[in-house]
């Protein structure tokens, strides 16, 4: 072995395992589904502590609600629903924690609880049924707002003139900071211009985070009217803001379009406020890039500052998944151009105050992509992430592939998790890693799944083509992924076993994928490995044939 500097060497070592235990316990400490919720069932002893603990684990400012210290709150917890809440706060007073200080984290979980207990769904539904009224509830996740419960209720919208909240904008400026940050980390400087995914559930259940986002990006800040509407903006003086403007491009999703036509105008109006501020253009890219584009392109001002983009009215999504899981491609641009045919169409008002309210504006979109350096989608939920369902990559994934075609580079990608204890910001691959390691890959999750039989089989299948789905736009699958996928559910024989006895149509469809991975350039292994899955392929389809 070399004897380089020896104290540097353990420093980094150090270092090192640091790294790697703090990793560990990122994965550990990830609050994952484990097993599909069945209609009318209340959550199990299991479930109930660790939803409590996550709760717990949250300051409430407006309920007068400290989180409990990360080191006791399972104990406390556990204590909590074993014996009482007097029992949990005396146990926490023995640890110099007053009663004063945990009492109203108990009565909380208390409520919490309760409402658990309280299954209305089937009633709810019944109900429905029978043309009764249910009253709505607010849509959010359940951590950030235990409000939600009892479930059995559809959610309600929000004013979309109180978005974003006072609240939702002052978390935000970490966030975007630190999304700033970590993107001159890896590069240096900041990014002239990002391409932002903004959707309409998300917006209602952060009471606008990804909107608040946005504006503090461009650097601006809502302003309220006398009828305490948000109908307006202001720009934040750029020595208070220390940095520069940031250009956005947004696509908006048709249900943030429906759902929040005053904010995709507030959005619009942002934009075109810092266009038109007389600042130097090194510190106003919004402004640097608008005139460059009048200039070259010969448009007008109003053309140039066109950024929020979203389907034509009356259309939803982007299609690029569907494209993806049918396998329907031959080259990955054609996902990119797919995202920008469904998602051109611009909404907003120009400078004479005429409605742009989705006029079609393919080059204005080609122009505004062509210079995204990053893209980003802020993530708020801990029930629905990256490979769970198809509608991030067909949004994320679709507007980076089409700003790799139009920017000749592949932007950096960023997620953020604005539910963590401190907001972290992590690029698309270590998210996949990630959601790998505590979903896909993880015995906990899957045997989860597997409880539920034919469904479980097609969930797991459904992530590792959802995982796929990153290979084709973003290229954000690591081989190990793939191969590690391909050693838990196919090459252990009692587990495939029993995958085919559950559902030999998903099996089959896992195998495939994998092939397909292969076969398209996204994972690299011995052909021995892809014999083995062939073999298995056949016989799953001699299966298939039989039952048939
Ligand atoms: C939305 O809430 O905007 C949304 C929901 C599902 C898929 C895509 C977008
Ligand atoms: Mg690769």
């Amino acid at each position: 072995m070399k004897s380089v500097a020896k104290n540097t060497s353990r420093d980094e070592r150090d270092a090192k395992v640091f790294a790697l235990y703090e990793q560990l316990l990122e994965i550990e400490q990830r609050l994952i589904p484990t097993g599909l919720h069945v209609f009318g069932r209340a959550s199990s002893a299991g479930e109930k502590i660790d939803l409590l603990k996550m709760i717990a684990s949250f300051d409430r400012p407006e309920a007068g609600v400290r989180s409990l210290p990360e080191n006791l709150a399972d104990e406390a917890v556990r204590e909590f629903v074993s014996a009482g809440t007097d029992a949990a706060v005396r146990s926490l007073e023995q640890k110099g924690l007053s009663e004063a200080e945990t009492r109203p984290v108990f009565v909380l979980l208390e409520t919490v609880s309760t409402k658990l207990q309280t299954n209305n769904e089937l009633d709810s539904l019944v109900r429905a049924l029978r043309g009764e009224f249910i009253e709505p509830g607010p849509g959010a996740d359940i951590i950030q707002n235990p409000d939600i419960l009892p479930t059995g209720r559809n959610t309600h919208a929000i004013n979309p003139y109180g978005v974003p909240s006072a609240a939702a904008f002052a978390r935000s400026e970490a966030v975007a900071n630190s999304l700033l940050e970590r993107y001159k980390l890896e590069n240096g400087r900041y990014p002239e211009a990002m391409a932002l995914v903004l959707w309409g559930l998300d917006n209602i259940k952060t009471q606008g985070e990804g909107v608040a986002q946005a504006l503090w990006l461009l650097g601006t800040r809502p302003v309220r009217d006398a009828l305490n509407r948000t109908t307006t903006v202001e720009a934040i003086p750029l020595d208070h803001l220390g940095r520069p403007r940031i250009d956005v491009v947004m696509t908006v999703s048709g249900i943030f379009r429906d759902l929040f036509s005053p904010t995709v105008q507030l959005l619009d109006k942002a934009v075109r406020l810092v266009a038109q501020l007389d600042e130097p253009l090194e510190s106003n890219y919004v402004r640097k890039h608008v005139l460059q584009q009048v200039e070259h392109d010969a448009c007008d001002l109003d053309d140039a500052a066109v950024r929020v983009f979203s389907n034509a009215p009356g259309n939803y999504g982007t299609n690029v998944n569907f494209m993806v899981m049918d396998s329907q491609w031959e080259r990955e641009e054609t996902l990119g151009d797919l995202f920008v045919t469904r998602k051109c169409f611009a909404y907003g008002r120009d400078s004479k105050g005429r409605a742009i309210e989705g006029r079609e504006a393919r080059v204005a979109m080609d122009r505004a992509l062509a210079r995204v350096e990053a893209t980003y989608q802020n993530i708020d939920t801990f029930e629905i992430g990256l490979t769970d369902v198809d509608h991030y990559f067909e949004y994320l994934g679709g507007v980076s592939k089409a700003v790799e075609k139009r920017a000749k580079a592949r932007p950096a990608i960023y997620l953020s998790d604005t539910l963590s204890r401190d907001v972290k910001i992590r690029t698309l691959e270590e998210t996949v890693r990630l959601e790998t390691r505590a979903k896909t890959l993880n015995p906990k999750w899957y045997e989860g799944m597997l409880k539920h039989g034919f469904r479980g089989v097609a969930e797991i299948e459904n992530h590792v083509s959802n995982t796929f789905g990153w290979s084709a736009t973003a290229d954000a699958v690591d081989d190990w992924i793939y191969s590690e996928v391909a050693n838990t559910f196919l090459f252990d024989e009692s587990m495939l076993e029993r995958l085919r006895d559950l559902n030999p149509h998903s099996a089959h469809s896992l195998v495939q994928r994998l092939l397909e991975a292969n076969g398209r350039g996204y994972w690299d292994v011995e052909d021995s490995v892809l014999e083995k899955l062939r073999d298995i392929s056949r016989s799953l389809e001699d299966q298939l044939e039989g039952v048939a």
